[in-house]
């Protein structure tokens, strides 16, 4: 790889040994992927942030980065953490998790990150621009600024991130070239428009497709439905990066007469269903995966007022970030008269299987994640169907 001389003296350490191995990760990824130089990046978006999925070792490792000097160089949001800071012990967390949670938003703060701990950044705390070049790991969270905004990252995790951020640069590879933003296949795409097939069409094209950069037509969708496909996506595939025809910024530049086409319709969203679904009776209802935007908020509470929770058996959860949570006063009044309006938090990175063996969502990546990340059981429906449960 063509290194600057500048680049070249932060990788003999000249900048501190917090600096040297953020460089010596970026160029390291570099190097295996084929990347000739490194680029600028206008901001990071950071995951490994929970105590429940980093634990000790990743405590310990954030730990050495802030002691050798480490801080980021260009604007830094992170992901949710395993709990509520102000409403853990409802949370059913334990004071130990807590304090070692406590302890790594710390930690993340004192590198210059903004600790406000949602995977929806993109909607306020950390908006990029049509071609900015960025580091984020988060899978929902990347695909989104990819596909519907048109920024540029490859599919990042935790410490290549926090690297990328400390050095305010990344590896010039895969997603960052025009050329790999080409779609691979076209999705002619048949659903009703319920944000909850937005749920159902990204689990059956990650089934059908795994990887690769779909092209769809026969969808329009807003912030909500983007943000729902792309972390379904993510999630039952590896995909980072899409193309809506007639909505995404970049789906006009390209002919896709050639490409392989794919039908997903009802048989496919009811084999996705299936799929998603393995309980029929739960003790948690999560919601918010991921973050509720401030108008699934107003949507929610106009879908509860006036009615009663008859079911005290089964909690509710409605994860969204600190901001949105602040916005929406008057919602949260509402809501709380169902369940816990959690803040900074979500039901897959909580540590939920302490308390939990059975959870119901309206989304496919909470759907996938709960079985393998938590020991869930699942229920996958529409939310207002959810909400009817328990009442
Ligand atoms: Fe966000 Fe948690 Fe879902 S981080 S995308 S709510 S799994």
């Amino acid at each position: 790889m063509d290194l600057t001389r500048e680049e070249e003296a932060i990788l003999n350490g000249e900048k501190g040994e917090g600096p040297r191995k953020a460089m010596e990760l970026v160029t390291a990824l570099g190097k295996i992927y084929g990347a000739e130089n490194l680029i600028d990046i206008t901001s990071a978006h950071l995951s490994g942030a929970s105590y429940k999925t980093i634990g000790d070792g990743g405590l310990k490792y954030l730990e050495d980065m802030v002691a050798g000097g480490a801080r980021v160089s260009v604007p830094s949001t992170l992901n949710p953490v395993g709990m509520d800071r102000t409403r853990w012990k409802e949370m059913h967390i334990t004071e130990q998790f807590a304090e070692k949670q406590l302890r790594i938003i710390e930690l993340y703060g004192s590198m210059g990150i903004k600790t406000t701990c949602s995977c929806t950044p993109y909607t306020g705390a950390n908006v990029p621009k049509l071609g900015d070049h960025v580091a984020w790991a988060e899978s929902s969270a990347l695909s989104f600024v990819n596909s519907f905004i048109g920024a540029r990252t490859n599919r990042e995790g935790g410490p290549g991130a926090l690297a990328a951020a400390i050095l305010g640069k990344t590896a010039n590879y895969g997603l960052h070239l025009d050329e790999k933003r080409r779609p691979t296949v076209v999705i002619d795409a048949e659903t009703d428009g319920s944000l909850f097939s937005y749920s159902l069409l990204g689990q059956a094209v990650g089934m059908a497709i795994g990887s690769g950069v779909p092209y769809f037509t026969g969808i329009r969708p807003g912030v909500e439905e983007a943000k729902t496909l792309s972390a379904a996506m993510a999630a039952s595939g590896s995909v980072a990066l899409y193309h809506v025809e007639g909505v995404t910024p970049e789906a006009g530049k390209f002919d896709v007469s050639e490409l392989e086409r794919i039908h997903i319709g009802k048989k496919e969203l009811d084999e996705a269903y299936a799929k998603l679904n393995t309980v029929e009776d739960v003790q948690l209802i999560a919601l918010g995966c991921p973050h509720l935007t401030e108008k699934e908020m107003h949507q929610i509470a106009a879908f509860l007022k006036g009615k009663k929770k008859v079911r005290d058996d089964i909690e509710i959860w409605f994860c969204t970030s600190a901001a949105v949570r602040e916005k929406c006063a008057e919602d949260v009044k509402v809501m709380e008269q169902f369940g816990l309006v959690l803040a900074d938090t979500c039901m897959v990175v909580a540590p939920i299987e302490g308390t939990f063996q059975r959870t119901a969502t309206n989304s496919a990546k909470a759907g996938n994640y709960l079985p393998t990340l938590c020991s869930q059981k699942v229920m996958c429906r529409d939310l207002a169907a959810l909400l009817e449960v328990v009442m």
